[in-house]
């Protein structure tokens, strides 16, 4: 141990970029069309039914119960077109099945299985039965890289039993882990949905498997060591492969499907570096267990000490989880090495005040972050900076980016972030990706995060740029608020006169009395609501045909959903009554008189609860006068200065909780 401590510590971890952008596939739900779009490639028996895809063939087909004859010895497999990475990767699949057995049988096989294969070919031809469409029946598959997780509901002599999840990668007859669901309570076979959850993480070469009735807890069923670069190659095809017997057949549905693979930085050139591994090993080896056998004494001591130290420092950590939860400092070498030197291939973005970089952070688990690098050397950027981390460090929220430190080195400013694996929402808009629910969960989480700013947090903090690129979504497409640049502790009294803000998603008032307020932000969310349904982006204000006109011209014309956007209609069902709620909240928000739209306190009502009233709209768009609006620009800007900023950092030793803000304009 020490020896591989030792040498890893010599070689440090260099690492180079690899394919950078995570996958994600997303499959909330299936139509007839699904195996027709190109969307999947559909190989064997399988079809696609209004809400499902059966990979073998179903025991009715309209009002008609087929015999059980006619689904017998099918091999079905269904692939998603494109290759996914799939290591180095940390990668996370869910997906929904139902298993259904012929009527009148007692029992029925052979289940299904989850697959990372090397190409898109169709499965082996005689794969059918106990093979579940994975393995030839002559050659048992030599030859052919794959990692399969199968779902097996017969029992064949080499079987466990008739309900048991288990990874073969070789051999159906000899998995390499193989363990019964009985112990879970859940029965394949029942008819009923199943989630099953399977996630490798490429840090511990760990493959984990969770299974459980849909609605309910998962459980996790099945850990298993196992190295995926070993077995498959590094670009794979996924998808899932089902088959039936000799005897009784039984219909294999899947319901839902999301993928996710993150891929981790590589290590540097393999060849050269077991080359001189090999070399330092021959002249280190020996010296090294000299020194270790005469060191023994010391080793254990500094190992024990080691140990206290930990303890003592997991003790401090567990009796103060907000302490640990709070932003912490770094140093420029450590995020420097853990964006690979800011290297362009782990650029994530750039925005007006600089750059964001992915990073590793290697801490006790590797966390990947997000660096944002804000540009050396500006006022603004300090100034921005700053207020940043004091807004940003004290806000706690589910649906706000979590800030987990920064560093402040010489004129370097930088902050580190949660990293979202999704990517920021304007990616989505106008793609065939997000269903409605979703939609409306990233909507329902952004105004979450907005009335928590407005009206939850103490003093009301005004975000100020609101627009779907700092929405940023995780792995479950939950809405993450980011990007305080620009925000300000927002009072009635000092507001700056500075316009920062998106054209197109800031108010109309802002331009003419540059004032910020709670109703800015209000109706820059209005606009993210159009965007979100409708697929469009806003065009500025002005501009002829804005989203807001043709919105509004529909909504005055009785035809509000003729604005929703191609996907939702054609690929989703959705609620015309959810969406048209959230069409109106929407034009409620983008009123022109700031008094008149609606807190987000009201938004967030609107959304959760399907009984509580819309806002009042008029039939036509109102247009706005700003005369009333008195126009007190204090063009006061706040300059707090590098000096300030010093002193307010140094002053916080590790934690930014002890900061206390006070905002004095001078
Ligand atoms: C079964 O479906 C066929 C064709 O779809 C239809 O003509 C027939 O009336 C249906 N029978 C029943 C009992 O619903
Ligand atoms: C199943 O059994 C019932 C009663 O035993 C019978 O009426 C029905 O026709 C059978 N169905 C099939 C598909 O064999
Ligand atoms: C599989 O079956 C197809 C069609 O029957 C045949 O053309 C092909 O050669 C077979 N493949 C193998 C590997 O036996
Ligand atoms: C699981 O339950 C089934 C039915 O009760 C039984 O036949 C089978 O042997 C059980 N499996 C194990 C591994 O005990
Ligand atoms: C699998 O590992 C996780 C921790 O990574 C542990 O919590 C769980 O109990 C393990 N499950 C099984 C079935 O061993």
């Amino acid at each position: 141990m020490f020896l591989l401590f030792f040498l890893y510590s010599l070689f440090g971890k260099t690492y180079s970029s690899s394919v950078f952008h995570p996958n994600t596939l997303y499959f909330p739900s299936f139509g007839p069309e699904s195996c027709s779009n190109g969307q999947l490639l559909c190989m064997g028996s399988v079809t696609a039914g209004t809400g499902f895809l059966s990979l073998t063939p179903e025991p009715q087909q309209g009002n008609l119960t087929l015999p059980s004859s006619s689904a017998l010895n099918k091999i079905g497999r269904v692939l998603y077109p494109q290759p996914v990475h799939a290591w180095p990767a940390i990668i996370s699949t869910t997906f929904t099945l139902r298993i259904t057995p012929f009527p009148n049988s007692t029992k029925s096989g052979d289940g299904m299985a989850f697959v990372f294969a090397q190409d898109d070919r169709p499965s082996p031809n005689a794969s059918h039965g106990s093979y579940l469409g994975l393995f030839d029946r002559s050659t048992q598959g030599g030859g052919y890289r794959q990692i399969a997780v199968e779902l097996d509901t017969f029992m064949n002599e080499f079987d466990i039993d008739a309900n048991h999840v288990g990874i073969d990668t070789t051999s159906i007859i000899n998995p390499v882990a193989a363990v019964s669901l009985n112990s879970t309570g859940v029965d394949l076979k029942s008819g009923r949905d199943i989630d099953v959850k399977i996630e490798y993480n490429g840090w511990t070469n760990m493959l984990h498997v969770s299974v459980g009735y849909s609605g309910n807890q998962l459980n996790n069923v099945l850990n298993h060591s196992i190295v995926l670069s070993d077995i498959i190659p590094s670009s794979v095809y996924v998808g899932f492969t089902a088959s039936t017997g000799k005897t009784s057949p039984e219909s294999h549905q899947i319901l839902k499907w999301v993928f996710t693979s993150v891929p981790l930085p590589l290590q540097t050139d393999e060849h050269t570096k077991h080359d001189t591994i090999n070399t330092i090993l021959i002249i280190v080896i020996p010296i090294f267990l000299v020194a270790l056998f005469s060191s023994i004494p010391f080793i254990w001591e500094a190992f024990r000490k080691d140990n206290f130290r930990r303890k003592k420092e997991e003790d401090i950590e567990n009796l103060s989880r907000r302490a640990a939860d709070s932003p912490k400092k770094f140093t420029y070498k450590q995020l420097s090495k853990a964006t690979c030197n800011f290297s362009t291939e782990n650029l994530l973005g750039s925005g007006g005040f600089g750059s964001v970089y992915r990073g590793i952070i290697s801490d006790i688990t590797p966390k990947t972050v997000a660096v944002k690098k804000i540009s050396a050397t500006s006022k603004q950027g300090e100034r921005e900076f700053f207020a940043e981390i004091c807004t940003i460090g004290r806000l706690r929220h589910k649906n706000l980016v979590k800030l987990q430190g920064w560093c402040h080195d010489g004129v370097q400013l930088l902050l580190v972030y949660d990293y979202l694996q999704n990517g920021s929402l304007d990616r989505f808009i106008g793609k065939d990706i997000l269903d409605w629910q979703t939609r409306q969960q990233i909507l329902t989480g952004l105004a979450s995060a907005l009335l928590y700013l407005h009206e939850e947090c103490g003093n009301p903090v005004v975000h100020r740029d609101v627009k779907p690129s700092n929405v940023m979504l995780d792995i479950g497409f939950k809405a993450h608020l980011g990007d305080f640049g620009l925000a300000r502790l927002h009072k009635e009294d000092s507001m700056t006169s500075v316009i920062a803000g998106t054209p197109g998603y800031m108010a109309p008032e802002v331009g003419f009395t540059g004032k910020v307020t709670p109703e800015s932000d209000v109706y820059s969310f209005g606009m993210v609501i159009l965007e979100v349904i409708c697929g469009r982006r806003s065009k500025g204000m002005m501009e002829e045909n804005s989203l807001v006109d043709y919105v509004w011209d529909l909504h005055s014309k009785n035809a509000l959903l003729q604005c929703v956007d191609k996907y939702l209609n054609n690929r989703f069902d959705f609620d015309e009554e959810e969406v048209k709620r959230a069409l109106k909240t929407g034009l409620a928000c983008l009123h022109p008189d700031p008094t008149l739209r609606p807190k987000m306190s009201k938004v967030v009502n609107i959304f959760q609860n399907p009984n509580e009233p819309l806002m009042e709209l008029p039939v036509n768009r109102p247009t706005g006068l700003y005369e009333s609006l008195s126009v007190t620009s204090s063009a006061s800007t706040t300059d707090f200065g590098s000096k300030g900023i010093h002193a307010l950092l140094q002053s916080s030793t590790e934690s930014l909780e002890e900061i206390s803000i006070s905002y004095h304009q001078p």
